[in-house]
């Protein structure tokens, strides 16, 4: 499907995410001819750029980062319909010139008045931008015309100023016009979680407490913290990640079938989740953050996180996190989600783990079954998209000796098509109007139900320390150990 004519306005649009994900994600809708045929880009942002430089940064920037081959006629004919409104957020002067191009483009470009509005911006900025939104009367939809606002996380740092965020955004838009991105829901691999489980009769009678010992869900990741000390020190990894990426991904697993493939039902099926989490009463020993000092990754020796630029050496900000949570509802009670996420580990992969329970007896006598461990069901977000199976069989020979293999779908090996990198897709989804693959405002706020004890809990003390290029502090392997469990090696 190709959206209504319409424009797509980036505020903050000489920025990171706009550079990496935004620019190059509206090329390849571009390149696989699904944006309309009457379309505007018009960026925002303070810097005092001209036409042509805006053009070249445009420019480079897309075909650095587009996922589709690079073709100089496609870009040609996108750089055509971008405009660059240069101005800083306070300046009314600015904004009238924005509502200005955005009706000039009305008519010479034949959008039709539709318009949607990306806060690629610190969200300190959201309340001014949107009251020049508001004051402008840009953010208005009509019977004629559609205006949504696509807010990038984080949503607030905890539940009250999400709380105040969401009353903000929601008292310029109205509720079906937000769009609340968190690109996890973008990934292929996250909505093939929902086809695994409700396309499928096999894995449904096994998901559930009956059967799972427990579930592992970790985003581990290589890299450092970059150039963004200041926006990680105030944030660290559970308000980065676990607060979205991750709770989401552990709502999608442990959800229950919706009654249709809607916004409003997934919506619902999530938050039963959410609500539902309950999180550790030993918290000494089941919420666990660490820091990575300097040590060792692929080879290359990479600083500690107190000696990164920007950073505050007595820094107790975190760059890893794991917890232990629970969902309290019948088909759960019981089953641990052990939940992951950490920067300078010794590799970037996301994964979630459904660890079955043992066999509850072997009839084999004299069986060998050392290298037997629990059957378990990976779900591999990335790198190497794809499922496993891990699971028993007998080594050939005279003897009954059991180990595990592996039974393994690789994406690369069963699809000639290329996914859309999550950005595209959800642009895309934007310009739509499908709110499917985004988080409902009471999903976030139950999510920071779920992170303020722990924050309050972690306040004040020093994180566990790690050496970068080693899975997290030792205390992550004790909270599993604690259990009887070993976290997985990915
Ligand atoms: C972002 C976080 O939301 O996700 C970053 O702010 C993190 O800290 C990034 O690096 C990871 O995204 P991806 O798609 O590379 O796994």
């Amino acid at each position: 499907r190709v959206p209504q004519p319409c424009a797509l306005v980036v505020f903050g649009i000489t920025g990171d995410l706009a550079r990496k994900k935004l620019l190059p994600a509206v090329y390849d809708l571009a390149n696989r001819g699904l944006l309309p045929t009457n379309f505007a880009l018009l960026g925002f942002a303070r810097r005092d750029w001209a036409d042509q430089d805006f053009a070249e940064l445009s420019r480079e920037a897309a075909r650095k980062h587009a996922r589709t081959p690079w073709r100089e006629e496609v870009w040609e004919q996108l750089a055509a319909d971008i405009t660059f409104v240069p101005g800083s957020f306070d300046d009314d002067a600015a904004f009238d010139q924005l509502a200005a191009t955005l009706g000039r483009l009305e008519g010479s470009h034949g959008i039709g008045g539709n318009a949607a509005f990306y806060l690629s911006i610190p969200p300190a900025m959201f309340p001014t931008v949107l009251k020049q939104m508001q004051r402008t009367g840009m953010a208005e939809s009509t019977p004629e015309r559609w205006r949504r606002v696509v807010v990038e996380k984080p949503f607030g740092d905890d539940l009250l100023s999400s709380r105040q965020l969401n009353e903000l955004v929601d008292s310029v838009f109205s509720a079906d016009d937000v769009f609340r991105i968190d690109h996890y829901l973008g990934k292929e691999t996250v909505q093939n979680l929902l086809a695994l489980r409700f396309a499928n009769s096999l894995f449904e009678p096994i998901w559930n407490g009956h059967h799972v010992d427990s579930v592992q869900i970790t985003m581990a990741e290589d890299v450092g913290i970059g150039g963004r000390a200041q926006f990680y020190e105030n944030t660290g990894a559970a308000r980065d990640v676990l607060q979205n990426h991750l709770l989401q991904l552990l709502a999608l697993t442990a959800m229950e079938e919706p009654v249709e493939f809607s916004p409003e039902e997934i919506g619902t099926e999530k938050l039963k989740v959410l609500r539902a989490i309950s999180i550790p009463e030993d918290m000494e020993t089941f919420a666990v953050r660490g820091q990575y000092e300097q040590g060792w990754l692929a080879g290359e020796r990479v600083s500690g996180y107190r000696q990164e630029e920007g950073v505050d050496p007595e820094s107790t900000t975190e760059t890893f996190a794991a917890v232990r949570l629970g969902v309290e509802t019948r088909r759960w009670a019981g089953v641990p989600f052990y939940v992951r996420t950490g920067k300078r580990l010794p590799r970037r992969v996301t994964e979630i783990a459904l660890v079955f329970k043992r066999a509850p007896h072997l009839p084999f006598a004299d069986t060998d079954t050392e290298e037997l461990g629990n059957n378990q069901l990976v779900i591999r977000v990335q790198p190497d998209e794809g499922v496993t199976l891990k699971f028993g069989s007998k080594v050939p020979g005279s003897v009954m000796e059991v180990r595990d293999v592996s039974m393994d779908f690789l994406y690369g090996e069963q699809f000639t098509e290329t996914s859309p990198e999550a950005y595209e897709r959800l642009l895309l989804d934007v310009l739509l109007g499908d709110a499917t693959l985004f988080p409902r405002n009471a999903e976030v706020e139950a999510s920071w139900t779920v992170i303020d004890p722990l924050e309050e809990f972690w306040a004040g003390t020093t994180p566990h320390s790690y050496r970068a290029g080693e899975w997290g502090p030792r205390a992550a392997d004790e909270m599993l150990a604690a259990e009887g469990r070993r976290w997985r090696r990915p």
